[in-house]
């Protein structure tokens, strides 16, 4: 025997079913399949757009040459690094070196450097980021480096944050390119105008900290319907400033293009990537800019400098995870990235 509450719910579900078939005779197709078609176009797309973007980075790579001298290839600062992250700022640095830089600096705090140094012998150190002189200590060395990657590992100290304002406002006043990451992302959502409207700026938010950075900026919640939209939304929002979203697929906008990375990686995330895509990022931003914009085909060199960066990480983390699966980490991508360099760039 059926109960009242019974036939209630039967009365119930044979509604929702009718306003269901009704929802699809309106909308037309089931969504699935639009979201399929939707999806493989997409996918075509940005497959050729890939090839025909990866010959924009091959062009910007200089040639080695035995008649260069040491630091011309690129001079990279990494600004951060404090007692408690250290790792972070050893990755982003000894990537700009394995990427082609002559030289990389890591301006960290006091307590960092001794542990960053024992790390490698490869980079330069300085144990300046807490001092009171922290910005002219910093300032000293701009005229000689062609680019900046400001975050890795800075951590949220109030004094350590002021200085990476003078820092940030000094590079910009020199015009030297800076790639901002990790909590110096959290500095710029704090005070968006502190790099609004700089066209020599980079941001690579993973998806965290670009809903962070979005609501400062735009005073909403992303529609993550729409990444593409969200992106453009955003750098547009700060002036046009190139943006990177990382993800299962790289977004990346400079207000004007919208740009995927699909490039294949793997399923593994390891803490400490991100530092790899910064680190080589602030290389290959200072190859575009150098390179200049007949060699990018019009683009922008910073947006052909970013989809070069993503397009290595991803390999990278494919060739680690070849080797190593569930076990990869970090430093297995970075030993990864001659080979993962030769194979998409120089073929
Ligand atoms: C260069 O730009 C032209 C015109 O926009 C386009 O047809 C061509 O495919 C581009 N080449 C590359 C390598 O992107
Ligand atoms: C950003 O780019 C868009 C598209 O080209 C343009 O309409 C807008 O004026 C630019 N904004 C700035 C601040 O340059």
């Amino acid at each position: 025997m059926v109960t009242r509450a019974g036939a209630g719910a039967a009365v119930a579900a044979t509604a929702v079913v009718a306003l269901l078939s009704a929802a699809l005779a309106l909308y037309g197709p089931p969504l699935d399949s639009v979201l399929e078609r939707a999806f493989s176009l997409r996918k075509v797309h940005s497959v050729k757009d890939m090839e025909n973007t990866l010959q924009l980075v091959r062009n910007i790579i200089p040639p080695l040459s035995s008649t260069k001298h040491k630091g011309q290839d690129g001079r990279i600062g990494v600004v951060g690094g404090c007692q408690e992250y250290t790792g972070a700022p050893y990755f982003a640095a000894i990537s700009a070196l394995k990427v082609g830089a002559d030289l990389s600096h890591v301006f960290c705090a006091s307590a960092a450097a001794p542990v960053i140094k024992a790390y490698s012998p490869e980079l330069i150190v300085h144990p300046v980021l807490d001092s009171p002189n922290a910005v002219h200590e910093v300032e000293k060395w701009l005229p000689r480096l062609h680019a900046l990657v400001v975050g890795p590992g800075l951590g949220r100290d109030d004094a350590l944050l002021r200085n990476v304002q003078g820092i940030l406002e000094a590079s910009k006043a020199r015009d030297i390119p800076v790639v901002i990451d990790a909590d110096g992302l959290w500095l710029v959502a704090q005070q968006p105008a502190l790099i609004q409207g700089y066209q020599k700026a980079v941001l690579t938010p993973n998806h965290m900290e670009f809903s962070r950075l979005y609501d400062a900026v735009l005073r909403g919640p992303v529609d993550s319907d729409d990444r593409h939209g969200s992106v453009l939304r955003l750098s547009r929002a700060l002036g046009n400033v190139t943006v990177v979203q990382k993800g299962e697929r790289d977004i990346l906008s400079n207000g004007q293009q919208v740009l995927v990375c699909s490039q294949e990686g793997s399923s593994r995330r390891c803490g400490g990537q991100g530092d790899l895509l910064s680190g080589s990022l602030g290389v290959l931003v200072h190859w575009a800019l150098l390179a200049g914009p007949e060699k990018t085909n019009g683009s922008s060199p910073l947006l052909v400098a970013a989809f070069g960066a993503c397009s290595l990480t991803r390999q990278c983390n494919h060739q680690a995870f070849q080797k190593h699966g569930r076990s990869t980490t970090t430093s297995d991508m970075i030993a990864e990235v001659g080979a993962a360099f030769s194979k998409l760039f120089e073929t």
